[in-house]
């Protein structure tokens, strides 16, 4: 199963092929990884990350010797921090197969460790903790019951993920253990584990580490550095997941990447876009680049506009704190939905390498016009009472201020100032305490020039122009809506769909985003992380817009819990001759 491609990279195309991989000698990952969720006491780590990892577990994706570790300031036991973890874990792969005796097992691998943020003394206690495990490795020398060893290459079934030639050589010419770093930058490129084999030399396994913030953001420098000034590896990479929000504007994050980079080297920071992670997100440059229909159309020429719709039938219940200071726009435009832009929008990237794509990505948004204060509209939810139920408006939660004017609800149209985009409208949306939930990418086409049909049969189609819809959540799928002939004697069209929806065509369950973003950060991989400047440019198109709604005080439009939004989106997609999918 294990596939020898050009340039010495091997690709695994299936889990179960990732299991049969076992005994290939390359493949026998002898370093460690030592992963710290900080914050693990908080509702991220809860919810999402110690699921995902257990998730990575069970599909056998983790390394073989792995420790978790729960850093927080709580008090907590190893035992009540397994307590903890187990109530938030599901067996949600496929089979179900062992579910319980694998959670048995990955919670025997959890520990935790009580400290402040900025004690770099507490960090210092960790790294003894992380030490002690990373050289006795009791509990974890054999897993799969004693099974062979698995493999971290190519669980997820992508290519290009272990330049294993490449990563022995340069081990080969390593001189001191210092310098693994900077090998493993070197050797690792296509997201591999850095593997080398230095036991024989330095006479130890190679520690690697990473460091997962799930913490408030003013927390993140002070735990940046106690992190790696008190508990980086001492021989292997150090790597720190660090959660949004980064920044508030521009400025503030500028100044957040300056203070990290103080500690840490632009590759040694993950910048956590979930968004990015997701299924259908991932797929977008698969649609594009290896399906020779969709690439050719995508441009002015045939596309009308383009929809990038988030939308929550929930409240910010139980975030408000945090969202009060944030809103919206930051929340999820500035990050998840221009995210989703750049990937739609980008060149071919001159190959699959997390540079290239990123530098694609980079001159997007960089491309972008400014955004005008006249083309956006904020809203707020109001409480409403539906079917007998009485949900609360924005400012009734106790935690946010009564004349809060934080838009929970909004609306933009961006445009790309380049050669393929010239013209055509990007209208972005996001709310929060909408009508449905979801996730979705339309593309209208252009109506087609000197169309038959419209012409002798206007009535029935000459508004359906062709649309693509890719549903990142929920129920994924892929549809295309294309005019068809009603079947039977007459002449009648109308429009269909030909739909691709994952649950039909896919039996196996979609990872969660988490999963495939943590596996990424242990492989290396950075593909799917924000990198510096494609940051500094999403803020440079948000920031002055945000400032000027701030400064003006402007009061967004109520809209009742439950609904499709204020009124003005609809005028301002009208404005653009475009309808809200
Ligand atoms: P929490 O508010 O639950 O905080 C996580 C932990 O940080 C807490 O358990 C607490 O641990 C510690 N903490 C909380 N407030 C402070 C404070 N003021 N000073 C120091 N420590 C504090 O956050 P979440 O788990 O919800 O989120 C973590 C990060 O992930 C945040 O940056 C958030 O914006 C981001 N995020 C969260 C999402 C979610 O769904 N929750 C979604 C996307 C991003 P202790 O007191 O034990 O030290
Ligand atoms: C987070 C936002 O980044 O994404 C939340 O802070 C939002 O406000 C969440 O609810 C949505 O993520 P998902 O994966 O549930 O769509």
């Amino acid at each position: 199963p294990l596939k020898k491609l050009k340039d010495g990279l091997l690709s695994v195309t299936s889990p179960e092929e990732c299991k049969d991989a076992a005994g290939f000698d390359i493949n026998k990952d002898k370093s460690s990884v030592s992963i710290t969720v900080v914050g693990a006491s908080g509702d991220l780590a809860k919810k999402k990350i110690f699921p995902a990892l257990f998730a990575l577990y069970y599909e056998d994706c983790l390394p073989e010797h792995f420790t978790i570790f729960g850093y927080a300031r709580s008090k907590m036991t190893d035992a009540e921090l397994r307590n903890m973890v187990s109530r938030t874990l599901t067996c949600r792969i496929d089979k179900r197969e062992n579910c319980g005796e694998k959670m048995e097992h990955f919670l025997k691998r959890c520990f935790y460790h009580s400290g402040q943020y900025d004690s770099q003394n507490n960090f210092a206690e960790l790294d003894n903790k992380l030490k002690e495990h990373e050289v006795l490795k009791s509990g974890c020398s054999r897993r799969n019951g004693g099974g062979d060893s698995v493999s971290v290459a190519g669980c997820k079934g992508r290519s290009a993920t272990v330049t294993a030639v490449t990563a022995v050589t340069a081990a080969a010419t390593a001189d001191t253990p210092v310098n693994l770093n900077h090998i493993a930058k070197a050797a690792v490129t296509g997201g591999a584990i850095f593997r080398p084999s230095l036991k024989s030399r330095w006479g130890g396994r190679v520690s690697n580490r990473l460091f997962y913030l799930s913490v408030p953001p003013n927390v993140f420098t002070d735990a940046v550095r106690c992190a790696s000034l008190s508990a980086s590896s001492a021989n292997g990479w150090t790597r720190v997941i660090v959660e949004k929000p980064f920044g508030r504007d521009f400025e503030s994050s500028s100044a957040l990447t300056k203070s990290l980079k103080q500690y840490l080297e632009e590759d040694q920071i993950f910048r956590i876009d979930h968004y990015l992670g997701k299924e259908l997100v991932e797929n977008l440059s698969v649609l594009r680049f290896s399906n020779l229909i969709f690439e050719p159309l995508w441009s002015r020429q045939y596309i009308r506009s383009v929809q990038l719709i988030f939308s929550e039938d929930f409240g910010t219940e139980g975030r408000a704190g945090y969202f009060d200071n944030y809103g919206i726009i930051r929340d999820i435009m500035q990050n998840h939905l221009l995210q989703i832009l750049a990937l739609f929008a980008m060149e071919t990237p001159v190959s699959l390498d997390a540079e290239d794509i990123r530098n694609e990505k980079v001159k997007v948004l960089r491309s972008m016009r400014p955004l005008e204060l006249e083309d956006v509209v904020i809203g707020q939810y109001k409480s409403h009472t539906l079917g007998g139920v009485t949900y609360p408006g924005y400012t009734d939660d106790k935690t946010v201020p009564k004349d809060s004017l934080t838009p929970t609800f909004a609306a933009a149209t961006l445009f790309i100032d380049n050669a393929r985009w010239d013209g055509v409208p990007f209208l972005m949306k996001a709310g929060k305490a909408l009508h449905d939930q979801r996730a979705e990418i339309r593309v209208q086409f252009r109506h087609v020039p000197g169309n038959l049909y419209n012409r002798n049969f206007a009535a029935d189609i000459d508004q359906a122009t062709n649309e693509l819809v890719i549903r990142v959540q929920p129920d994924e799928a892929i549809y295309l809506k294309v005019n068809n002939k009603v079947p039977g004697l007459g002449m009648r069209l109308e429009s269909s769909n030909l739909n691709l929806l994952y649950a039909a065509r896919y039996s196996k369950e979609i990872p969660d985003a988490y999963e495939r973003l943590l596996l990424d950060a242990i492989e290396g991989e950075r593909r799917l992380f924000i990198r510096s400047d494609e940051l500094d440019a999403a803020w440079a198109l948000f920031t002055p817009v945000l400032k000027m709604l701030e400064e003006k005080k402007t009061i967004p439009e109520c809209y009742p819990y439950g609904s499709r939004g204020p009124v003005g989106a609809h005028y301002l997609a009208a404005r653009y001759n475009v309808r809200w999918g």
